[in-house]
């Protein structure tokens, strides 16, 4: 069974964000993972080609591990029409083109494996998010919406505004987690090295957790953990012994379930053989978690709290900018590993361009193509200043920070007058 790296003392030489971290068999060559992201980009589940440059750029990169979106085992659990599928043996192919576009750029693929459940069926969220008729998606054939079933726990709609779900019977609910464990063996066969369960966000799996999505009366009611410990075994039965399992929680989501909930279903998980807890948050009800007011490493403390009191490896994210605040989480042994979502969209290069700021040679983060003509620049030019040389640096590693609720409408400079692409996007 793995266990977390030792904190490791402050004076080392090599930054922890870039010391090589192995999990079971796996070795990432750095702590700096990009998170999972809808692309809301797929057709009929299968990958297109912006999967491919999107996926291709991170690992280009320099990220140690690249965590494909939230890959659905099941078609009712698509969130949108755009959501990436994985419950046929038929999208096995089309995935490996992701993971085999990932591995050849340095990086190593990882797969989320999720399921929308009540939250289901929606617009694509700047298309406005709300709950899809018939007559929003004349593009997808009467099959596919009649397939498209809302399936919950229990029937009880996630908002006023949004349909009611049906409850899954005892027998689908084990059919369910049996989807999980199928997906997990497509997942390996794409030549994916990793899973992450997405038990968070107010999904499915979160919705099994949750005493107000979750009314059951039977053992998946009177066992809350039943479901996502069902998981847990379906996935790790399926998928190599010497890959890791990671598993994302919503640790606290402000709507009955706790840190302390969490702590308690990652030792089991950490039982079942899941090597890794990303601590995430939120998602149950529409508002984010109030406890933690959004800001620079607002949900490390999550992280910080599994890895302490059960042992088990934690991934940090949320609003992680800089590589001073990443490597300060890992020095304090507050997680093991550094998630970055929107930050990564803004700088897909962002590992190297940390390793460049922390004094290492971070061209060889990327493939040659790139970092030999970079390597070539910085000696003819060692003056030079690149574009990315900012200077700021957040507070602190965990809670509060000087940003706060301002990251969600995301400018920092608000500045007007660049052209706006979303105009001519074909997504
Ligand atoms: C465009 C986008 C798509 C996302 N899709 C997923 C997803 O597929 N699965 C998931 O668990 N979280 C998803 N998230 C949440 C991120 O993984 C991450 O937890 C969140 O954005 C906070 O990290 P950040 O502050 O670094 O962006 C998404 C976030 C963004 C911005």
């Amino acid at each position: 069974m793995p266990s977390p790296a030792p904190s490791p003392s402050r004076d080392r030489a090599t930054p922890l964000l870039f010391t090589p971290l192995r999990i079971r068999d796996l070795t990432l060559e750095n702590r700096v993972v990009v998170a999972p992201m809808h692309q809301y980009a797929a057709v009929d589940g299968f990958p297109t080609d912006w999967h491919i440059q999107n996926y291709g750029r991170y690992a280009a990169g320099g990220f140690g591990l690249v965590i494909v979106e939230s890959t659905k085992v099941d078609p009712r659990g698509c969130g949108t029409v755009g959501d990436l599928g994985i419950w046929d043996d038929a999208f096995v192919p089309a995935l490996k083109r992701i993971a085999d576009v990932i591995t050849l750029a340095g990086s190593v693929p990882a797969i989320q494996l999720g399921h929308s459940g009540r939250k289901a069926r929606t617009a694509r969220p700047w298309e406005g998010g709300r709950p899809l008729k018939r007559s929003d998606v004349p593009q997808v054939s009467d099959a596919w919406w009649d397939r498209w079933e809302l399936v919950a726990p229990s029937a009880i709609p996630a908002d006023p505004a949004s349909p009611t779900p049906r409850a899954l019977t005892t027998q689908e609910m084990y059919d369910l987690a049996d989807m999980w464990g199928h997906a997990a063996r497509r997942a390996a066969q794409a030549g994916f090295k990793c899973v992450e369960i997405h038990g968070a966000h107010g999904f499915f799996i979160h919705e099994t957790l949750s005493p107000l999505a979750n009314h059951r009366t039977d053992e998946f009611g009177r066992d809350r953990h039943h479901f996502t410990r069902l998981v847990a075994t379906r996935v790790r039965q399926n998928f190599p012994s010497h890959l890791p399992v990671f598993c994302r929680l919503s640790v606290d989501d402000d709507a009955g379930w706790s840190p302390d909930d969490s702590s308690r279903l990652a030792s089991e998980l950490k039982h079942l053989g899941v090597d890794v807890i990303d601590c995430s948050g939120g998602g149950m009800t529409s508002r984010p978690v109030s406890s933690a007011p959004v800001g620079y490493g607002y949900q490390v403390p999550y992280a910080e709290k599994l890895r302490r009191e059960t042992g088990i490896m934690t991934m940090a994210v949320g609003v992680i900018v800089e590589c001073q605040q990443a490597e300060r989480i890992l020095q304090e042994g507050k997680a093991d590993l550094i998630a970055l979502a929107r930050e990564a969209l803004y700088n897909p290069t962002w590992p190297m361009d940390a390793a460049r700021k922390m004094g290492l040679n971070g061209f060889s983060t990327v493939p040659p193509a790139y970092g030999w003509w970079l390597s070539k620049r910085a000696q003819v030019l060692p003056s030079l200043v690149t574009s990315t040389a900012g200077t700021g640096v957040p507070p602190s590693g965990g809670g509060k920070g000087e940003v706060e609720g301002k990251v969600a409408e995301s400018g920092r400079s608000g500045q007007s007058g660049v052209s706006d692409r979303s105009r001519n996007t074909k997504l």
